[in-house]
């Protein structure tokens, strides 16, 4: 049977409010299509606590979320669809490791070596598994969600 490794795959980005408020939108846009990955949707969300902390429910229980939480509605972030072959693993290598100070020494050319500073202002997200891919992609861009209905509102 075939390998998945040729079929194309969806993933969820994200560019962070420190990605946006310091201007890495283009760069970072530039790096997607330069990859390879096309952008089949995108959209511009404030969120609020409760959508912040139901997006990251699996952290809930960790020292750092209510510093997650407030990091995530302290701005607006960029949300994507990407795809291409492969685009979760592939938007993750490129991305570089949660901690932005690790990825400057490690991963010097990786998105978050640029743009991030730590652990909570790392610039971007990305779905870490197909599971997580299908669910994060649905939280934002399903007709049902309500992060969809909360930005029509806008
Ligand atoms: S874990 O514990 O390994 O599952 O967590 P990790 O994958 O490293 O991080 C999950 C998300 O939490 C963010 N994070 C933090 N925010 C604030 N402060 C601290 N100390 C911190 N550590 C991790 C991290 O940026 C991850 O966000 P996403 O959007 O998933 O990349």
């Amino acid at each position: 049977s075939e390998e998945g490794s040729t079929e194309k795959e969806k993933t969820l980005a994200m560019i962070k409010p420190d990605g946006l408020s310091g201007n890495y939108t283009d760069r970072v846009k530039k790096i997607i299509l330069d990859s390879g990955f096309s952008i089949c949707k995108e959209m511009v969300v404030q969120l609020d606590e409760d959508t912040a902390k139901s997006f990251y429910t699996e952290h809930a229980s960790k020292s750092f979320f209510p510093n997650l939480v407030r990091y995530m509605t302290s701005g607006p972030v960029l949300v994507m669809v990407l795809e291409k072959v492969n685009a979760i693993a592939d938007w993750r290598a490129l991305i570089g490791p949660t901690d932005a100070r690790k990825a400057k020494v490690a991963h010097p050319y990786s998105i978050r070596a640029m743009c991030g500073v730590d652990s909570e202002r790392n610039c971007v997200h990305g779905s870490d598994s197909p599971e997580s891919a299908v669910r994060e992609i649905s939280f934002f861009f399903k007709a049902t969600s309500s992060v969809v209905t909360k930005h029509d509102e806008l």
